[in-house]
């Protein structure tokens, strides 16, 4: 550890050194026991960019203070944790997840649409929203009227995060016109409502997400299972154990032939493994009874 009383805190009237190991520690402690996430010893000093904004609106003269008042406080501890999650996401990342829902996966939800079924769609650890509106899109397709009649079948659409600054800017579902172009051109123009350097998710759409605010470590108040769920880069800040047990949680949550979508640098290991296959590369699909 090589964090010492030795850089400015960047707190006004308090002088160089009030962080050190020991906040580190404690904080890193919190965040894994709250959310899963792991600090190792080269993030102190991001911990300390992220927590020392907080430390200063808090009135607390010291991070020890602030670790005293995280451990107590749980509002103040979530507004902490908020702080620590690293929320980078953009547009049609990881282009083939979306390229294999629409060609394998989108076909057959049509079907049940068709027939007068149901699908549920949840983007676990949605961010700022670039995933599940990139997933949104390709649901719809690029015809608008076949995508109209999409939207008022019975399509539910969860998205969910732990921080929820992110969830705001998903939920104004607002981007820069530059940020969407990696999605395809005439998903964008089909549902989009360009506004100068800006556009809005078109209201078609907006209209089949929930977004909620969720930690995905603690329990699930959803019902019913999911035709498909994204969970990618989020698994990768966590240990072994809790990746596993967090696959298996959503191995149970998938109907029969639903599928998983995780992380490109992620892997499902463990118990999951008795339930999902494989089905191309970071795509799962649960085995049909
Ligand atoms: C790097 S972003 C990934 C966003 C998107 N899925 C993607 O692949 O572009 C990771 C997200 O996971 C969320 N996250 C981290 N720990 C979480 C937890 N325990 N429960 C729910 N969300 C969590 C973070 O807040 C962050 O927004």
């Amino acid at each position: 550890m090589t964090v010492h009383a030795t850089f400015d805190t960047g707190l006004p009237g308090v002088s160089p050194g009030v962080y050190g190991p020991a906040d580190f520690k404690a904080v890193s402690e919190i965040a894994h026991r709250e959310a899963g996430i792991v600090l190792p010893p080269g993030k102190a000093m991001l911990v300390y960019s992220r927590l020392a904004p907080l430390v200063r609106d808090s009135g607390c003269q010291t991070f020890g203070a602030y670790v005293l008042r995280i451990r107590e406080d749980a509002e103040e501890r979530k507004r902490a944790i908020c702080a620590l999650t690293t929320n980078h996401t953009f547009f049609y990342r990881e282009a083939h997840h979306f390229e294999h829902f629409a060609h394998e996966v989108r076909p057959r939800l049509i079907e049940q649409l068709n027939r007068g079924g149901k699908v549920r769609i949840w983007s676990a650890g949605c961010s700022s929203g670039e995933e599940i509106w990139s997933l949104v899109m390709t649901l719809l397709g690029p015809d608008r009227s076949q995508g109209q009649r999409i939207a008022q079948c019975d399509v539910r659409v969860l998205a969910s995060d732990i921080a929820t600054h992110a969830i705001t800017k998903a939920e104004a579902a607002r981007y820069r016109q530059e940020d969407l172009k990696p999605v395809p051109e005439a998903l964008r123009r089909a549902w989009t409502v360009p506004d100068g350097a800006e556009a809005t998710i078109a209201p078609e759409a907006r209209a089949l997400v929930r977004f909620r605010h969720l930690n995905l470590l603690g329990d699930w108040p959803m019902a019913g299972a999911f035709d498909v769920i994204f969970c990618r880069n989020v698994m990768i800040y966590f240990d072994n154990p809790t990746k596993e047990r967090l696959v298996s949680r959503f191995a149970d949550k998938l109907v029969p032939n639903g599928h998983l979508y995780i992380g490109h640098s992620e892997r499902v290991t463990g118990p999951a493994l008795d339930t999902l296959s494989n089905m191309g590369p970071t795509i799962y699909a649960r085995r049909a009874a």
